[in-house]
């Protein structure tokens, strides 16, 4: 365990060392060098985030708070483009991944990247369920299931925008009654608001006139490294959750809550995402890798439900929600078979995790989950906040 950590420590020496003695020069204005890598951070050009889109107009948003902190977000799938907050040595770091241009995003190479995910987060099993006596049948766009809100999820919407200050954006998008299969009119707003704490709150609020099912969520890919570094296999993590959701192998939930004493799910106490990543277990197989929901303890919005922590960086993320679940995935899908990413970086293989809040996967089709239902005259509303210290 110790022998691990010099060995961690050494590396990321070597690894700051590298980037000091590459001859990075020093820049004053928002465009900076991070600590970790050795290419320039900044927030992509505002001009590649105009078009015209579903007779709307597309637009890049920049959030700024009194404590260095900029986020950057596109209406089209009310998605962050750029997160960046101080490392250690008071350094603009980008710790999410994402693409230069609306283009980019179009193209789909991860259609998902810090994009808001409606109606569902994650899978329901077969793209059926059943509300009220009546049968629904969703998009099959992941194996045999529907994930992520289907082939025309929020991802690829263009909500309407409405920037309230300097620090916070509203995000409104009506998906017709039918969309995707779902049922209902839904009207989903969500405000991104950045505190000078350096915390990215996220508020959703939903309604209907025919009651459905509503998941919502954020899907950031986080490196604390700095978007671009090779793995977050050194990302320190620790989560608040005596149980997971095991999955089959289409990674649907089977409805048993599995406590994670003994399993290498076991985030507890603080360990790195890698330490036993390339453990032997069925689980680890299904997911090809951590993509699992975490059920977690008993908690509000005061406590963080998940912590992770960059020794290259010294980036800390705190995640507090009002939501049951955490679906942890540790970028098993990422390929980095093309240079497409910010600043012409690949993004490879578990170069990024996700930390995304939700009630559980599945939960249409499964009955002693928390209920996703919402009727008419209710209001869906939840909060979330990713806040990052150093
Ligand atoms: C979620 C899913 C993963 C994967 C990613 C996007 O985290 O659980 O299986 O689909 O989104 O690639």
């Amino acid at each position: 365990m110790k022998n691990n950590k010099n060995l961690l420590m050494m590396l990321s020496c070597s690894a700051a060392l590298f980037a000091a003695c590459n001859g990075n020069p020093k820049t004053t204005d928002s465009t900076v060098k991070d600590s970790a890598s050795t290419t320039t951070q900044h927030v992509p050009d505002s001009a590649n985030f105009e078009a015209d889109l579903q007779g709307q107009k597309v637009k890049l948003f920049t959030l700024k708070n009194t404590s260095g902190a900029t986020v950057a977000i596109t209406n089209y799938g009310g998605r962050l483009v750029s997160l960046l907050v101080p490392d250690k040595d008071g350094k603009a770091t980008d710790v999410i991944l994402g693409y230069d241009s609306v283009k980019s995003y179009q193209k789909r190479g991860e259609p998902y990247f810090g994009a808001i995910i409606g109606r569902y987060g994650n899978r329901i099993a077969k793209g059926k369920f059943t509300l009220d006596g009546k049968a629904y049948q969703l998009d099959i766009n992941d194996g045999v299931n529907t994930l992520h809100g289907g082939f025309n999820g929020f991802y690829g919407k263009v909500f309407s925008a409405k920037q309230l200050s300097a620090s916070q954006l509203e995000l409104t998008y009506v998906s017709k009654d039918g969309e995707g299969g779902y049922p209902g009119n839904l009207t989903a707003t969500v405000v991104y608001t950045l505190g000078d704490d350096n915390s990215l709150k996220i508020e959703y609020k939903a309604t209907t006139d025919k009651t459905t099912v509503v998941n919502l969520t954020n899907h950031a890919y986080f490196n604390l490294n700095g978007a671009g570094s090779p793995t977050i296999t050194d990302n320190v993590l620790q989560i608040n959750a005596d149980a997971f959701l095991p999955v089959d192998t289409t990674l649907i939930p089977t409805g048993k809550l599995q406590p994670v004493k003994g399993t290498p799910f076991d985030f507890t106490v603080s360990k790195t995402i890698g330490k036993d990543i390339g453990t032997a277990d069925e689980q680890l197989k299904n997911g090809k890798g951590y993509d699992h929901n975490f059920v977690l303890n008993k908690h509000d919005l005061t406590t963080p439900i998940a912590t992770v922590k960059s020794t290259v960086t010294g980036i800390t993320l705190e995640v507090f929600t009002e939501e049951p679940g955490l679906q942890f995935y540790s970028g098993n899908f990422l390929t980095g078979a093309t240079k497409d990413g910010k600043g012409g970086k690949a993004y490879p293989y578990r170069s990024a995790f996700c930390l995304e809040t939700q009630h559980f996967p599945d939960a249409p089709n499964q009955a002693a989950f928390a209920s996703t239902v919402l009727k008419p005259g209710q209001t869906y509303h939840t909060v979330t906040i990713y806040k990052f210290s150093k």
